[in-house]
């Protein structure tokens, strides 16, 4: 299965920070937001990964990020002339996909829990569409999901003005080859955008669209305002240094999930300890052994 970070978009709700440069450079604590999303997708088992940016942001995630051959991995990078979407994803990585299935991370998504690895895993094989639901307490601002009184999805509505639930979806999706003919085939909506949830429905009307409940202990951010950048941080900040934990890093996803030897490892973390960074990463290796 291949893998798309998009991290394009206008970030209008962080501005002045995002004036010059890209939302998910911005940090989240002491790594650049675009790791979180990231890391997230090698976690579910991805190697090849194709990251999308706006054309002046693209060069500053290559300088970044690299080949992803340091990491295992296979990273490969694409221009969105402009914020048409988050589908146009699907058009854009035609190419990439190629016969493959696809999964779709939000580059301004940040996903931690125990267990979350896990259940990406045992999704990242769907015949059809997995998407997750997420309870929270602002559903008009996302894609929301009407279930019946069996668990059944009934309905997704995209930031409806008065939700039929509190369940929203999050920005990962699991996806069989054929989102790419779907994606290429839905119009614009109002807002002149390649919707999402009109993939989704589409999927849905197939009756081809496996919807999972994300449980609580499961901590979904959305990074895009000013406040929500701030707790994301503070909330990497105490799990990190409470518990040892490092969440959201390359090296590491990269070394747990197998993608390169603990000599690499090691290889990886030593240029950066001036930071801490590198000692914290280090520091797991001794908790492991
Ligand atoms: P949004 O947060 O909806 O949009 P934005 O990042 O442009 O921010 P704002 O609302 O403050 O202007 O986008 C969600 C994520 O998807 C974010 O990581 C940016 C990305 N995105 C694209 O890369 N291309 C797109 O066409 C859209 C709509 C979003």
């Amino acid at each position: 299965m291949k893998g798309i970070v998009l991290a394009g978009g206008t970030g209008s709700r962080l501005h002045p920070l995002t004036l010059s440069v890209s939302k998910q450079l911005m940090p989240i604590y002491d790594k650049p937001m675009v790791y979180y999303p990231l890391s997230t997708l090698m976690y579910a088992g991805i190697q090849e990964i194709l990251i999308i940016s706006t054309p002046k942001d693209l060069p500053l995630f290559q300088e970044l990020l690299g080949d992803g051959k340091k990491c295992g991995c296979s990273f490969s990078y694409a221009v969105q002339d402009a914020p048409k979407g988050l589908a146009e994803a699907f058009v854009i990585g035609e190419e990439f996909i190629g016969n493959d299935k696809v999964a779709l991370i939000l580059g301004d998504n940040v996903f931690y829990g125990a267990g979350l690895a896990k259940l990406l895993q045992s999704n990242n094989n769907p015949d059809g569409g997995i998407i997750y639901a997420y309870r929270v307490n602002d559903p008009q601002r996302y894609g929301v999901v009407e279930f019946d009184e069996s668990g059944k999805v009934i309905s997704i509505e995209e930031k409806p003005k008065v939700p039929k639930s509190n369940y929203v979806v999050p920005g990962i999706y699991f996806y069989d080859n054929e989102v790419v003919s779907i994606a290429k085939t839905i119009q614009p909506s109002s807002r002149g955008e390649l919707e999402i949830t009109d993939v989704n429905k589409e999927y849905l009307k197939k009756g081809k669209l496996n919807v999972s409940i994300l449980d609580r202990g499961t901590a979904w951010l959305d990074t895009g305002t000013f406040q929500a950048l701030m707790q994301a941080s503070q909330f990497v900040e105490v799990i990190e240094e409470r518990q040892g934990l490092v969440i959201g890093s390359l090296e590491l996803a990269a070394f747990e999930m197998g993608y390169i030897s603990k000599t690499e490892f090691i290889e990886l973390a030593q240029p950066l300890t001036k930071s801490g960074y590198g000692n914290k990463l280090l520091g797991i290796l001794n908790k492991e052994v």
